[in-house]
């Protein structure tokens, strides 16, 4: 069981227990074909503040701790790619501050269990941390983790900005028959999980408690000068499915945003899909 980063720790630190549970993200259970678990980025356009990611506590079952935990290993390796045998899943997204600022040069420490619903606790197979880049985003090319006794399936996350307390959490997969059992489950952290070729594409926005200001709206004229050419253009609203040209390639929106600099379809897989 982890215990490093306990909800009394996290309220202490400013995140509410009532905040917390505020229900602005949940999602409806179960998901249907087309209907996503809403991400962050999705409320750039409200002006509203985001609601922070939950927490969340390794509660494995205490009964049998040589099998189940503690799971958690500090100095785990730099890297982007958690490599073994399993279904392939890359997870991307991005991490925003309350005003929906991106965050870059965040860490991202990520753990999870095999194909099988082992954890590594002598080595670090499938274990690794890596920070988010200038646009406030991370991928992590792992497998889908198995499952293991008394849980639903999720792969374990600490993020922290730099000098901020650490957020522990958890991510979920939709469609799961154990996600309405599990006691720590929280829909709050369902990713959104799409078939690929091969495997599975993921994606979620973390929200930290970092304050800050909303990014200022590319402005129109600015536009053309960072375009190499093409019909995608920052400031735009675009819904999944809309399609653009940029660079001389089509690219297929996967998930409704207001698009900005440093957004451009090549740089965020996670939003367009090349076609
Ligand atoms: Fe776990």
């Amino acid at each position: 069981m982890d215990t490093e980063n306990t909800p009394t720790e996290q309220e202490s630190k400013g995140i509410s227990r009532k905040t917390l549970l505020k229900a602005a993200l949940v999602a409806p259970l179960p998901l249907l074909v087309g209907q996503l678990p809403a991400l962050a980025r999705d409320a750039r356009t409200t002006g509203e503040p985001l609601a922070p990611t939950p927490f969340c506590s390794d509660d494995d079952d205490p009964t049998v701790p040589q099998i189940e935990g503690p799971y958690f290993k500090p100095n785990s390796p730099l890297r982007t790619t958690l490599s073994g045998p399993g279904i392939p899943l890359t997870l991307s997204g991005y991490v925003f501050g309350l005003a929906c600022q991106p965050l870059a040069n965040v860490l991202l420490d990520f753990w999870q269990a095999d194909t099988n619903g082992a954890y590594d606790n002598v080595g670090f197979t499938f274990r690794g941390h890596q920070f988010t880049n200038a646009q406030g985003a991370f991928t992590l090319t792992t497998i889908v983790p198995g499952l293991y006794p008394g849980r639903t399936r999720h792969i374990h996350v600490k993020v922290q900005a730099p000098n901020r307390p650490i957020l522990t959490t958890q991510l979920y997969f939709p469609g799961e028959p154990r996600n309405s059992t599990d006691t720590i489950y929280d829909p709050r952290l369902l990713m959104n999980v799409r078939t690929a070729n091969p495997g599975k594409e993921a994606t979620f926005d973390f929200v930290l408690n970092v304050p800050g200001q909303p990014p200022t709206s590319p402005s129109p004229s600015a536009s053309p000068s960072t375009s190499p050419g093409g019909t995608w253009r920052a400031g735009t609203t675009y819904k999944a499915g809309d399609q653009v040209t940029y660079g001389g390639a089509t690219y297929r929106c996967l998930q409704g945003h207001t698009a900005m600099a440093g957004w451009e379809p090549p740089n965020v897989p996670a939003l367009w899909q090349r076609v």
